[in-house]
């Protein structure tokens, strides 16, 4: 197979590409690019900045600890603009394509947004939390959430043991949430189709390494090539709702 592809309008070309056999087994890695057309901003487009600190500085555990009215704050808007979003065609390309392999589809996210389960998916994993689930720091038990806290009277506490709740988020520094069931699924994966990210935040961006490690296919899909462009079979470049849909059987 060749590397690298030239013009940005590709959707017969992915079809051959990503014909899949009954023998094949799909792993589908999205990122914050899946969601840019249901009107999410990307962690990396905005220049990484959200009210001028940098991502980093905002979803991390120091920050949690310096100040989590502010880490709320970040939170709680982030679910305001995800509350109104709609699943776009990418995300409904990927429920279609599941729907057809049944169990030989498997969608990990990055995403905390729930645009995927809205399109239809079933078989996800949000390896880095749920941005519609809290949980409190000492039970450390996931429970549904949709309130906004924005002032430091709101922050929220347990109802049990009155410590602090936080997002259930994987913030940097932390362990994405069950690792060990994604390599499971990548090793038994034939093709590793990787959507809209940029490659820059591990382990998610590891996965393509170990695909090519086992011989599995690995394409990538998004409208610049990410980071670890060079570990990839096949690059195209296009959006999410342009060139998913092509895929649907
Ligand atoms: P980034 O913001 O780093 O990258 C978004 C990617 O989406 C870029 O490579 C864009 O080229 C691509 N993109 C933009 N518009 C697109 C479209 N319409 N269709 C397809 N792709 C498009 O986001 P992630 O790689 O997801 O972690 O970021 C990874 C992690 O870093 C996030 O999960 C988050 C962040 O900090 C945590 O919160 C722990
Ligand atoms: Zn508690």
């Amino acid at each position: 197979m060749t590397k690298r592809s030239g013009p940005v309008r590709q959707d017969n070309r992915i079809k051959t590409l990503m014909h899949v056999t009954p023998q094949d087994r799909l792993f589908v890695l999205t990122g914050a690019g899946i969601s840019a057309e249901s009107g999410l901003a990307t962690f990396r487009g905005s220049g990484g900045l959200w009210n001028g600190y940098r991502v980093e500085q905002v979803a991390t555990p120091e920050a949690w600890a310096a100040d989590p009215e502010l880490v709320w704050h970040f939170y709680s808007q982030r679910r305001r603009n995800a509350i109104s979003a709609q699943p776009n065609a990418g995300h409904i390309a990927l429920a279609k394509i599941e729907h057809q392999l049944g169990d030989r589809f498997y969608l990990c996210t990055q995403n905390v947004d729930e645009l995927h389960e809205q399109a239809g998916s079933q078989r996800i994993h949000h390896m880095h939390g749920n941005l519609f689930q809290s949980r409190c720091t000492r039970c450390n038990q996931p429970f549904s959430d949709t309130a906004l806290y924005e002032t430091a009277a709101t922050l929220p506490t347990c109802d049990r043991c009155g410590s602090p709740v936080r997002p259930h988020i994987v913030w940097f520094g932390e362990i994405p949430l069950d690792m060990d069931a994604i390599y499971r699924k990548l090793e038994r994966a034939t093709v590793l189709l990787v959507v809209g990210t940029s490659g820059s935040v591990y382990p998610a961006a590891g996965l393509v390494h170990i695909a090519n490690q086992q011989g599995t296919r690995t394409i990538y899909i998004g409208p610049e090539e990410p980071l670890n462009h060079e570990a990839f079979d096949e690059i195209l470049l296009g959006t999410a709702t342009e060139l998913l849909p092509a895929l649907v059987p």
